[in-house]
């Protein structure tokens, strides 16, 4: 087997770590051994050197990584990792935070590993950790550090522990820090929501609107729930359906909400707008928004958190004049830079109910990332999550690679 080719130092997250972890990766190709004649780890990653559409620009790269860790590093193996709409977004170059491009893994053009989210498990830990162990599972501290990939070295520094991994699977924890993170702190940081409160949302029936209504119904807070018509009625009535037995307490279409008169029928629903619907949660954008906030009550409060129509955001003016609607954003990366304690905190809440039984998970696609699994079927898997109506969110899981 030939070894090592030298390194250049890179500027990702990973350029934090000493040189000396990055020792000599080399392009393998045919036989695999699980732990290399030497000692090496073998391992796959899932990079781009160039933005455009997943299909185009992503490559699977293989290298090797040397058993000698440095005292306070970690080599981490990958359980799962999801497929999130930001992590495409990265990837085309129309997110605003770009992983920098770099020669860390040995890539023939600078590269950035992608994906931002996922559970591992830790396979070795560097001489002078002390509150890690072989077997723990962890999760990144921060987005942009590159998951899709088998193994990978971190600091302690970079990953938060899961501190209780009994009863929990890999998607469970490896989903917890993005969507169900921005639904929790979009219900608890902008509006004192308090028992018997409204938050009406679009997106029901994504990841972070799903969190969104299982959060509200545990919190005794209300929600109306905005789904899109689906292409067949029965299939419309069953999300309805879906979205109703995880707690929401209504759901309507799109088309719904854009009938005239549905704010009416919103008074009504809250007892002649004596309860409060104090948040709407937006991440679809366009006309139907603008009906959406028509339905908050005096001084309610907007929170934006995606585009997914891809349409700018039409407002009503009376809205700001005469209601005092606030608006706002929201960005998980930002939130959880500057609020690491409380990342913690939170994804160990959701994880308690998760493990109660008090939070379902996502409908998710399963993708298998075996050692063999070629190149196509994992480009496949990121371009297919692109359209609309999906059964359930895209989530590589790892075999014991
Ligand atoms: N700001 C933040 O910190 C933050 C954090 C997490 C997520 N997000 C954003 O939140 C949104 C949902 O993310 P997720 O991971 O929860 O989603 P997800 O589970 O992958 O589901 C995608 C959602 O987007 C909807 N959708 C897809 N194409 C659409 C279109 N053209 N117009 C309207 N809706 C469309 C889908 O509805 P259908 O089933 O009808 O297709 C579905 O509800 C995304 O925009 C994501 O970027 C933001």
């Amino acid at each position: 087997m030939s070894l090592p080719q030298t390194l250049r130092a890179g500027s990702s997250s990973l350029s934090a770590l000493p040189r000396a972890m990055f020792p000599k990766y080399t392009s393998l190709t045919c036989r695999r051994y699980k732990s290399g004649p030497y000692g090496y780890t073998q391992a796959k990653a899932f990079v781009y050197s160039k933005y455009g559409e997943p299909s185009d620009v992503l490559s699977l790269h293989t290298h090797s990584i040397s058993p000698s860790l440095p005292s306070s590093t970690l080599l981490l193996r990958t359980l799962a990792t999801p497929i999130n709409p930001a992590d495409i977004n990265q990837i085309q170059g129309v997110y605003p935070s770009k992983p920098p491009f770099t020669s860390l893994l040995g890539t023939q053009q600078p590269s950035a590993v992608a994906g931002n989210e996922g559970c591992f498990e830790i396979s070795s830990v560097g001489s002078g950790i002390k509150s890690l162990s072989k077997g723990d599972w962890v999760i990144m501290k921060n987005t942009g550090f590159g998951t899709w990939r088998t193994h990978t070295l971190a600091e302690d520094s970079n990953v938060l522990k899961i501190e209780n991994k009994d009863g929990l699977t890999p998607i469970q924890v490896g989903t917890v820090s993005v969507n169900p993170c921005t639904a929790y702190r979009m219900l608890k940081d902008f509006e004192d929501l308090k028992e018997g409160d409204w938050f009406i949302q679009n997106g029901a029936n994504s990841g972070v609107g799903r969190a969104a209504i299982q959060l509200g119904r545990e919190w005794g807070v209300k929600s109306i729930n905005v789904i899109r018509d689906r292409p067949e009625a029965s299939e419309t009535e069953q999300m309805k359906n879906e979205l109703l037995e995880l707690g929401a307490t209504k759901v309507v279409t799109e088309s719904e909400l854009m009938e005239k008169g549905f704010s009416e029928k919103v008074i009504e629903w809250t007892n002649g707008g004596r309860e409060q619907v104090k948040v709407g949660l937006n991440c679809v954008g366009g006309k139907p928004t603008s009906a959406l906030v028509k339905c908050l009550s005096q001084s309610g409060h907007l929170v934006t958190y995606g585009g997914m129509s891809k349409q700018p955001l039409q407002l009503p003016t009376a809205a700001l004049i005469f209601k005092d609607i606030k608006f706002s954003g929201f960005w998980v990366s930002r939130w959880s830079d500057a609020n690491a304690e409380e990342k913690k905190r939170t994804v160990e809440e959701i994880l308690d109910l998760t493990r109660e039984g008090k939070f379902k998970d996502i409908p998710v696609q399963e993708l298998k990332w075996e050692w063999g699994t070629e190149e196509g079927v994992l480009k496949e898997a990121v371009q297919g999550t692109l359209g609309g109506f999906r059964a359930g969110k895209g989530v590589f899981v790892y075999g014991d690679i």
